[in-house]
């Protein structure tokens, strides 16, 4: 190779700094590669993509599979390059080293690599001959392959270039919750398709929840025939009678063995595990009202219900419970073959416990003394159980709160001191801390993007997260990684999933695979610039308003008669969600930005000269939270009518009220209505510019208002 003018282009990289595309030394771009690759040198020389090659690769049918899948989507786009037996001058080169021979090359540019690092690692090298791809172990060519997508995806001609790369973390997740809304199966595998083109490794799949059970176990059929089905809250679902029954329809459905095999065998030949969930002993009413007799006596729900927040339901202590878990674990080790299965344990409510009589009796059967060392009694029975197959439990950090087998890991998701706690004692531990590697959060404030809960978290928050605090170094050996959760509660259309997963997950793989030093907001973001036209090629709906991505909002000229929920001020931030109406029941919705603590908006410095009237667009939810002992901080404003009123305040919400709109119009309404407009106070027509706030008074705590936009009409 001619080594001419050679440099190194490591993240923190000048030129890219700079945020115009970096030109290798004869003008061809250097390539946008993501996650950015251990290390990238540039060479004097560029090699022209061939629109028809061949591939020569090892006799390997797993490895040719994942070549299969790469050539494929190069074929998409008119690049169709073929497997052939030998070859002298083929495209792509896929040549097997010795782990020997790939540490050397390791070692010789001075990186020690663990043995996961090592099954990950791979080298790449575009030169007059194409592209050559090394690796020692299945998992390593399909990262290289990944790079190689890439790199095909840049216009014009490649430089000549060396990658040596494999990932700082073994761990970079993306969690999906499929229990509180149901993803298709096609869905699932392209996701893990996207995942796989950005080298992240695992796929935790929340299967089971409050609101539904989503496993096909065969022992216990009615888990999915009765825990995945429910009727969705509000007034629209409930008015839509399925003529089969008579009953509201249900919304639901689960995935069959089969499916589920699918699903890992997709997986797998993209390097990805699996890791199933089956939350216990709480988020269990699913499971609890398709088998009564796994609940505490006195606490069974008859539907599976339709709530949002942390119910109370909690799995019992009877010994058929636990041979129901194990048997449902029996099944599970049959179909998910990656050494972990998550087994929750987050957000356990004691109450029902304490209250039962025949748990107490359980417990000192059991030699249990205290109800914080029951969710420890799971935790221990359970791991002993899957020992057998050795696998592992992983739970959230709630798992933490007694001892733990020493052998089980720890999910860290209040905030980062779970990781810190489990690793100091010698637990494994992923980082998955809210609200930052939350991706229900919304990207963005603007009006049109997708609900989710409020607190906007941006590409570069999730960036800018360190998965490596100082706190964490002096144990960094059991940091496994980190990972992404998307909580589906406000996420119920695919559509919405990917726009809330993507750009985000590239940060997450970005974050996983490189150290700190080598990160660079900058940097990272003029890459993302070159590759979100990739991803949209590729059909992902990615988010792309500027403040998704950047976390600035566009500086625009708001119409002065009019605001749009999310371009009012909140008054408080208890629980802020953007939250959708309950109509239409499929297809897009309308959403609401709100805190259901206390609904109430401002809008500040309102120019009311010469406005006779006001009207506004609203739309009434159904109030499904629990919240346990913070519902009685919930404000419930007592209305002056039936149905209920928008109320308008000059100034505050404690100064004169200048305009009443009654809720009557609007309460058989499905969606958002407009109510008729009301005359403004003259009062507030000679306050000029002040501020308004906007509050609903209504007869009882469901359903609850919001607002949907506000308009000021002047005198004509
Ligand atoms: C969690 O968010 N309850 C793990």
């Amino acid at each position: 190779m001619n080594i001419g003018i050679m440099w190194r282009i490591f993240c923190a990289c000048t030129v890219l700094l700079a945020g115009a595309p970096a030109l290798a030394s004869d003008a061809t771009e250097v390539p946008a590669l993501l996650p950015q690759p251990w290390q990238l040198e540039i060479a004097d020389g560029s090699w022209s993509l061939p629109d028809t090659g061949e591939v020569l690769l090892p006799d390997d049918p797993a490895l040719a599979d994942a070549t299969a899948w790469v050539l494929g989507l190069l074929r998409e786009q008119g690049i169709d390059w073929q497997p052939v037996g030998a070859t002298e001058n083929a495209a792509l080169r896929l040549v097997r080293l010795s782990t020997r021979a790939l540490e050397q090359q390791f070692t010789a540019a001075g990186r020690a690599l663990s043995p996961e690092q090592q099954a990950e690692a791979y080298l790449l090298q575009v030169d007059a001959r194409g592209m050559q791809l090394k690796a020692a172990d299945l998992k390593g060519f399909q990262n290289g392959l990944a790079t190689v997508w890439q790199l095909a995806q840049t216009p014009g001609s490649l430089p000549y270039l060396t990658v040596l790369d494999a990932p700082e973390f073994a761990w970079r997740g993306l969690m999906l919750d499929s229990a509180r809304h149901l993803q298709s199966v096609d869905y699932i595998l392209r996701q893990l398709d996207w995942m796989a083109l950005h080298k992240l490794n695992v796929f935790h799949w929340h299967l089971t929840d409050d609101q539904a059970w989503r496993l096909e176990i065969k022992a216990y059929p009615k888990l999915t025939e009765v825990g995945a089905y429910r009727v969705p809250a509000g007034q629209a679902p409930a008015a839509a009678i399925d003529p089969a029954t008579g009953e509201p329809a249900l919304y639901g459905g689960y995935y069959t063995q089969d499916e589920i095999r699918r699903v890992v065998a997709h997986a797998t030949a993209r390097g990805i595990m699996v890791l199933p969930e089956i939350d216990v002993p709480g988020h269990a009413t699913a499971a609890i009202v398709a088998y009564p007799e796994l609940g505490v006596a006195g606490h069974v729900p008859e539907a599976v219900p339709a709530d949002w927040g942390i119910y109370h339901n909690v799995f019992n202590l009877e010994e058929g419970t636990f041979e129901f878990l194990e048997t449902v674990l029996d099944e599970i080790v049959t179909l998910f073959p990656g050494p972990f299965i998550h087994l929750g344990g987050d957000e356990v409510v004691t109450e029902q416990w304490e209250g039962s009589e025949r748990v107490r009796a359980r417990m000192d059967e059991l030699g249990i003394e205290a109800l914080q060392d029951l969710q420890n009694y799971y935790v221990e029975r359970l791991q002993g159980h899957l020992d057998q197959y050795e696998r592992r439990v992983i739970g959230w950090d709630e798992i933490l709160e007694s001892d733990l087998p020493a052998h089980a890991a720890v999910m860290s998701w209040r905030g980062v001191s779970g990781a810190i706690e489990a690793a100091a004692k010698g637990h494994q531990t992923v980082l998955s801390p809210a609200p930052t590697l939350y991706f229900d959060h919304i990207q963005t404030a603007a009006s049109d993007a997708p609900p989710g809960r409020g607190g906007v978290i941006t590409v570069r928050d999730v960036y800018e997260f360190d998965p490596l605090p100082d706190t964490l170094l002096e144990n960094r050996e059991f940091v496994l990684g980190l990972q992404a959760n998307l909580w589906t509660e406000h996420v119920r259309r695919e559509i919405q999933a990917e726009y809330m997963t993507w750009p985000r997950a590239v940060a997450v793989a970005e974050v996983g695979w490189t150290t700190a030093d080598q990160r660079s907001w900058p940097e990272f973001s003029a890459r993302l610039t070159q590759h979100l036209p990739r991803l949209q090629a590729l059909g992902i709906r990615v988010a792309t308003d500027p403040q998704a991505l950047t976390g600035i909002a566009p500086i625009g000229t708001p119409d002065p008669l009019m605001r749009e929920d999310r371009e009012l001020e909140l008054c408080s931030n208890a629980v802020v969600l953007a939250v959708e109406d309950d109509a239409p029941l499929s297809g897009a919705r309308e959403s609401y930005l709100v805190d259901i603590m206390r609904p109430c908006w401002l809008w500040r410095d309102a120019d009311l000269t010469n406005i006779a009237a006001i009207s506004a667009s609203v739309g009434q939810l159904p109030f499904n939270f629990q919240l346990g002992k913070d519902l009685a901080n919930v404000v419930v404003l007592p209305p002056e009518t039936e149905a209920g009123e928008l109320v308008v305040q000059l100034h505050s919400c404690d100064g004169p009220v200048v305009a009443t709109l009654p809720l009557a119009p609007a309460v058989d309404q499905f969606g958002a209505s407009t109510l008729p407009s009301a005359p403004l106070a003259p009062l507030a027509r000679s306050a000029g510019q002040a501020d308004l706030c906007l509050r609903f008074r209504r007869p009882a705590l469901d359903p609850y208002w919001a607002l949907d936009w506000l308009r000021l009409e002047p005198k004509s």
